[in-house]
């Protein structure tokens, strides 16, 4: 029996999925999850086009298919014609977490002011939890370190895995039961 939690990394970009641009942002969330991950989990990444149909039919590989139970996913956020993750996630969600790319926009408006330009958003498709970042490789940890703790009582409430974090990276919040 597998225990592992399996993590889904969705880099959504035509340039990478055509190999004309190295994927750094499917890397970049991998690394940051070895950093604050201390309970075992597995990657699940994949590279796809900034084509809505694609976006959708991967998303709901990765939570029907191959169960993870929680999904991140980088670039498609902004206002250009092709982008359209946002999109994509609320096609396949049940469920809109908002609070999400209201945090991540909140402390990345205080790095950069084109943070505004990001429609990043989260929901939940059965057990899973997707949430969007940026494509900049940059915004990862800035947008990871903000909604980071808030993520494994999430997964808690939805019945996944118990997502244990190394504490001196992220402190996961668990309201203490009474
Ligand atoms: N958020 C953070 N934290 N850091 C960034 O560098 N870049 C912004 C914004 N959010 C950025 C950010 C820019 S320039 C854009 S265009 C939007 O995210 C959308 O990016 P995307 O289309 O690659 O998802």
């Amino acid at each position: 029996m597998n225990s592992s939690a399996n993590i889904g990394i969705l880099t959504v970009s035509d340039r990478a999925s055509r190999g004309e641009y190295e994927d750094k942002g499917g890397p970049a969330i991998r690394d940051y999850l070895e950093r604050v991950l201390a309970s075992s989990w597995v990657a699940k990444a994949v590279v796809v086009s900034d084509d809505q149909h694609t976006i959708e039919a991967s998303l709901r590989n990765l939570v029907d298919v191959e169960d993870c139970c929680l999904v991140i996913t980088t670039g498609g956020t902004g206002p250009a014609a092709r982008d359209v993750t946002p999109e994509a996630t609320e096609a396949v969600c049940e469920k809109l977490m908002p609070g999400f790319g209201e945090l991540m926009r909140k402390v990345s408006l205080e790095k950069v002011a084109t943070a505004i330009l990001s429609r990043q958003t989260a929901g939940i498709r059965a057990g899973c939890l997707i949430v969007n970042l940026p494509g900049q490789p940059k915004a990862i940890a800035e947008c990871l370190d903000a909604v980071f703790p808030a993520i494994p009582y999430c997964i808690d409430l939805i019945g996944g895995p118990y997502l244990e974090t190394n504490e001196d990276q992220i402190v996961a919040f668990r309201p203490v039961k009474k």
